[in-house]
């Protein structure tokens, strides 16, 4: 899994949040059923696979040169008009499952149609870095899809937006914003241990009894969220709190659900109760969220941002000064992409640092030596005086890999987001 560089921070945090729950998980029991990552992030999710759609659909017929590149070193599933290679992609396996088993037939690297779109699976982790990190600016495209494009106000966001030098710039301004909030500075981390402190509270005053542990655990990190984007900390049952993990909770279940609208979106025309609950919910984010940034531009003011909508509006300010300001609209960093950026941090942080968290759990629940282990760790190199810190990071090198290993097993985005080929690539 790649750590983005902008978001590393935030990530990072997860140490600290995770060793101050150790404390508490003793006395935790999971229910049985304890649900399998039902994430499946932004689509369609699984293991160590992830798309690369070619940017053209595949003309059948023109002129050579409008066609694109041989594609016959690739070994493809059989496809059939309109519906590509559909028919073939059945019977239920979740994505990963089903790339891994398709892998053991075709090679680690194999192409199908999704519809009329071609669609190479990169299926193994030497593949997987060169697309990604060596020849990562060839494959930094995203597709146009009917669901993320009314997500994000049509790509003013940073995940599901195409790469241009707009994105690019809005990315940096991002970057920038959270680095005020993550490494080098305290603050995150403090938003976390204070969101955990009430958590492991949550958790205890429960003694001995078993329950589930994943409404605490998802209201303490959307609490941070929440604190980060907008200076807000609520209180266990907070009716805006609640209204946050609703509509986001919706949003994360209609687009994991995907659909055929994304690969047909004439399709957007027929009546679609996920594409009407996606709309429903976008709404109630946006009223939400377009009223703290209405609050935040009246009490702006030059001196410290106080949290991640301060800092975006006042990078914003300054890069449409340096760069884009007498550009069109369309070439500038607007509000809609301040908007859209907060709406990104619930959308990408809340289910897949929750979901890893909880299972992180599970595992340790299931596995006392190792967390035995991990304890043992931190009181040879933290002690019980203080919070365990980010800088403790580099001394807890078994307790990073429980966390890491947490993350192999349990890939909450396992065939990432998909990315679209730029250019052609060898
Ligand atoms: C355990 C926690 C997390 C996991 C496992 C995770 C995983 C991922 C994955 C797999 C991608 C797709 C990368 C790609 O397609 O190249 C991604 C992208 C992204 N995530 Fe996360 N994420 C986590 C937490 C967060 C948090 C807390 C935030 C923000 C507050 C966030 C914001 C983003 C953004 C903005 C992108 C798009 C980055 C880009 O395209 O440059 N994520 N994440």
């Amino acid at each position: 899994m790649r750590l983005k560089p902008g978001l590393s921070g935030l990530l990072l945090h997860f140490t600290a949040m995770f060793t101050r729950l150790l404390s508490c998980v003793s006395p935790l029991s999971l229910p049985p059923s304890f649900p399998p990552s039902f994430l499946l992030v932004f689509f369609i999710g699984a293991a160590v696979v992830f798309f690369l759609i070619a940017r053209r659909s595949v003309p059948e017929t023109g002129p050579p040169s409008s066609r694109p590149p041989a594609r016959g070193s690739v070994p493809c599933l059989p496809r059939v008009p309109v519906l590509g290679s559909l028919p073939w992609l059945g019977g239920g396996l979740p994505p990963h499952l089903l790339f891994t088993r398709l892998a053991r037939r075709y090679g680690s690297l194999f192409a199908l149609y999704l519809g009329p779109h071609y669609t190479v699976v990169v299926n193994d982790h030497q593949h997987a870095r060169e697309v990604l990190l060596q020849r990562g600016k060839d494959f930094a495209g995203r597709p146009s899809m009917v669901t993320t494009n009314l997500l994000t106000r049509g790509g003013k966001d940073i995940a599901f937006s195409d790469y241009s030098p707009l994105w690019k710039s809005h990315r940096r301004l991002v970057h920038n914003s959270f680095t005020l909030f993550g490494e080098g500075t305290r603050r995150l981390q403090d938003i976390v241990l204070s969101s955990v402190d009430s958590l492991c509270a949550e958790l205890l005053s429960g003694g001995r009894r078993g329950f589930d542990p994943s409404p605490a655990v998802t209201r303490a990190v959307t609490n941070v969220v929440c604190t980060l984007v907008f200076s807000a900390t609520y209180r266990h049952g907070d009716a805006e709190l609640q209204e946050v993990i609703r509509y986001n909770d919706g949003i994360v279940q209609t687009i994991a659900r995907g659909g055929l609208v994304d690969i047909y979106p004439w399709m957007k025309v027929f009546p679609n109760k996920c594409l009407s609950k996606l709309k429903e919910c976008i709404s109630v984010r946006d009223r939400l969220l377009s009223r703290k940034l209405e609050e935040h531009k009246a009490s702006l003011s030059d001196g410290d941002p106080r949290d991640l909508l301060d800092a975006l509006l006042q990078g914003k300010t300054g890069s449409g000064r340096s760069q884009t300001s007498s550009g069109p609209q369309e070439e500038r960093i607007t509000d809609d992409h301040v908007l859209m950026t907060a709406a990104e941090a619930f959308g990408a942080g809340v289910e897949t640092t929750s979901t890893t968290l909880l299972w992180i759990l599970a595992y340790l629940l299931h596995h006392p030596e190792v967390q035995q282990r991990v304890q043992k760790e931190l009181d040879e190199h933290v002690g019980g005086e203080r919070a365990v810190c980010v800088s403790d990071r580099g001394r807890l090198p078994y307790l990073d890999c429980v966390i890491n290993e947490g993350m192999r097993i349990r890939p909450v985005s396992p065939v990432l987001i998909p990315h679209t080929a730029m250019t052609d690539s060898r």
